[in-house]
């Protein structure tokens, strides 16, 4: 089965600091890298490198090429990635010692996604492939509805939060993950919780060093709670994109979500381990090897 993408492909700039600034404050960064993210190709990377196939569709600036050829080598179909005239999306990480972070997006191509490069490249999907999306591009609500519509089963990741984004997807949506604070949010504004009348069958709701909660239609939305794995975190930047992708891909494998949730806590895990984003996300063997 494919994993299609709607996601977006950043470029990543790192910023080391010894604290995050407050508003008005001017710090310093003795340390500036630069690599591929977007919380799209995060998925993307992290699902191919937990054996998923994964299609990306998405779209570059003229700057971007490199980009796509890094989706390349590290193993998703990049044929349905777009370029086009508006610059790359590019985000500026900045990182403190304690491995927390600001970041700020901009989107640029990524929201310029057309229509039909997206049912182009949905046209090739068959039923049970999976539709992933996340709030890095337009076009999402287009996309799960002709997903759903195609019998494609339709998951979500709400980042970066959008009460109006997640209520455009929400009638379509199989699978839904989000942070406690987004659920939080969306909570706010819809006055509902994992259940019935959300109406999604599959909510998984990450919280970072505590682990996180998974509720399912099957077991009457009973929240069944999973415990991190504690490491010494020297970087958080990718690790729910790492979640997102590597859950998915047990999904696809066909693995029972409990296990897929297991593989994806100890990828999350490894992952904040490590400095950068789509460049260190660890490899299925890694992961499975790492104790
Ligand atoms: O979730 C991390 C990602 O958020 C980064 O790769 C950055 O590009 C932003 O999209």
């Amino acid at each position: 089965m494919t994993i299609w993408n709607l996601g977006s492909i950043n470029s990543d700039h790192f910023y080391g600091v010894d604290h995050l600034p407050e508003p008005g404050e001017t710090v310093l960064s003795e340390t500036m890298e630069r690599g591929l993210g977007g919380k799209g190709a995060n998925m993307s990377v992290a699902a191919a490198r937990a054996a998923a196939h994964v299609s990306h569709i998405g779209a570059v600036g003229p700057d971007g090429q490199w980009a796509v050829d890094r989706l390349t080598e590290y193993g998703v179909d990049t044929r349905p990635i777009a370029q086009l005239d508006t610059p790359t999306g590019h985000a500026v990480i900045a990182l403190d010692a304690a491995g927390e972070n600001h970041i700020i997006v901009f989107p640029g191509a990524n929201r310029e996604i057309s229509r039909d490069a997206i049912g182009l490249a949905l046209s090739e999907a068959a039923p049970g492939d999976i539709l992933l999306m996340q709030n890095e591009t337009n076009e999402q609500a287009y996309a799960a509805e002709t997903g759903s519509k195609l019998g494609l089963k339709v998951a979500y990741a709400a980042a970066p939060f959008s009460a109006q984004a997640v209520r455009q997807v929400l009638p379509h949506l199989d699978i839904l993950v989000l942070n406690h604070i987004e659920m939080a949010q969306l909570v706010e504004e819809t006055g509902l919780l994992p259940g019935p009348k959300l109406g999604v069958d599959t909510v998984i709701v990450t919280k970072g060093a505590a682990g996180c909660v998974f509720y399912d239609r099957s077991n009457g939305f009973d929240a069944i709670g999973f415990d991190a794995i504690p490491v010494d975190a020297v970087d958080t930047t990718g690790a729910g994109d790492t979640f997102t992708g590597y859950f998915l891909a047990g999904i696809d494998r066909g693995m029972a979500p409990e296990e897929a949730i297991g593989t994806a806590i100890k990828a999350s895990a490894l992952m904040v381990t490590r400095r950068g984003t789509a460049d260190v996300i660890p490899d299925l063997k890694e992961v499975l090897d790492w104790s």
